[in-house]
């Protein structure tokens, strides 16, 4: 089996990390009897530097072919954040229905965590973030711009079909797991979309009787998981609240360099596009240090969704092997290179891992 890959590396350090994460990919592959084909594309701050636009013209249209889109990441000083981010990532998940954003995190072997006294047992949250539509919408304007009354308008929106399709992924997601689901809403300061929201998910839950579920304000809930991340597991949420909790939940395990995350379309009509939380951390650029851990985990939850979760597990077997080692980047107290780690997990797939010793 031949997997038709699209890599598109971006900026900063997603250059660095997929580099590495492709390298272990092929390892695994090789390992398990697959391959990918790679197809990389240069679309970048960079390229829109030099021609003007992110992506060309028909970009989508590359991309479509493919079985799923691996990226690093986009942005970078220079190019402003709206610009990077609605020229290439917001309309591939939105062309290709990527309306789950998927962001397991959890505390790694060898990883602290900078909440005090929490152990892998109490870390373990899913993020599912509604990806299509919510507070980053197209809708709004600008008016009597440079004038003192000058104003922005920006319109949230959410769909019937939007949030219950986000929400019942959820569920289905808590019975795989036999996990909890917790809403994070804010149906007291927003009267309008956040009961409906609220609503909604009281008919989803009551759909699923044998799931247990609870809402929280967002406020309330990003204090809960720092003071009681025990108490949660699946926590789903709209796209702006899920942006938010998702970096919250990744700082708690230890931070932004070992969170991986999917923008998936659960109907696969269309490929999903696999991305770490993490961004192109211009502050790191070029050195050489940026941990190449969350790439490697977004590979895995690609290998899981094109249905090679033996290779996955391998994957993430190698990766906490690693860690427990002690080979780790600067971000997490070390002082290993990125392909110093990248080179370590490899090796790791290839020693550890074989189909024979840890197929499953
Ligand atoms: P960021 O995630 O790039 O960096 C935040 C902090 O975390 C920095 O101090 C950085 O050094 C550190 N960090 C992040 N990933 C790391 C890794 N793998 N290893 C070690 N340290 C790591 O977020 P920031 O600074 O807000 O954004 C930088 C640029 O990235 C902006 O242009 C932003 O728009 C873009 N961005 C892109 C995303 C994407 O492509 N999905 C997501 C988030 C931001
Ligand atoms: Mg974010």
């Amino acid at each position: 089996m031949t997997y038709r890959i699209a890599s598109i590396p971006g900026d900063g350090i997603g250059v660095d990390v997929v580099a590495e994460a492709r390298q272990v990919l092929d390892r695994a592959a090789s390992l398990y009897g697959f391959s990918f084909e790679w197809t990389e594309f240069d679309w970048s701050c960079e390229r829109y530097l030099a021609a003007g636009a992110m992506m060309p013209a028909d970009g989508i249209e590359q991309l479509r072919p493919h079985d799923a889109i691996f990226l690093g990441a986009v942005g970078f000083p220079g190019v402003p954040d709206h610009v990077s981010l609605w020229g290439l990532l917001i309309p591939i998940r939105r062309a290709f229905r990527q309306y789950v954003n998927l962001r397991p995190t959890r505390l790694l072997p060898g990883v602290v965590s900078p909440l005090a006294g929490r152990t892998a047992d109490d870390l373990d949250i899913v993020i599912v973030r509604e990806n299509s539509e919510g507070e980053y919408s197209q809708i709004g304007g600008r008016q009597s711009v440079g004038l003192p009354e000058e104003f922005a308008v920006q319109q949230a929106v959410f769909t019937r079909l939007g949030v219950t399709r986000v929400i019942r992924y959820a569920f289905e997601l808590a019975r795989t797991r036999g996990g909890r689901v917790c809403s994070a809403t804010k149906s007291n300061g927003i009267i309008h979309s956040m009961p409906f929201w609220d609503e909604i998910f009281a008919e989803i839950a009551a759909e699923h009787g044998d799931v247990e579920s609870e809402q929280s304000h967002v406020d309330a809930l990003a204090a809960r998981m720092v003071m009681r991340p025990d108490t949660l597991d699946i926590v789903v949420g709209s796209n702006l609240f899920g942006d938010i909790l998702s970096d919250i939940s990744a700082a708690i395990v230890g931070g932004l360099g070992t969170a991986p995350a999917a923008n998936l379309n659960p109907e696969r009509e269309f490929p999903s596009m696999f991305e770490p939380v993490h961004g192109s951390a211009p502050d790191i650029a070029g050195k050489g240090i940026a941990n190449p851990v969350a790439q490697i985990l977004t590979g895995a939850m690609m290998l899981d969704h094109l249905g090679e979760p033996a290779a996955a597990r391998a994957v993430e077997a190698a990766v906490d092997k690693v860690l427990t080692a002690g080979v780790r980047t600067p971000d997490l107290g070390g002082s290993a290179t990125t392909s110093e780690l990248g080179s370590a997990v490899r090796d790791a797939v290839e020693s550890g891992n074989a189909p024979d010793s840890a197929g499953k």
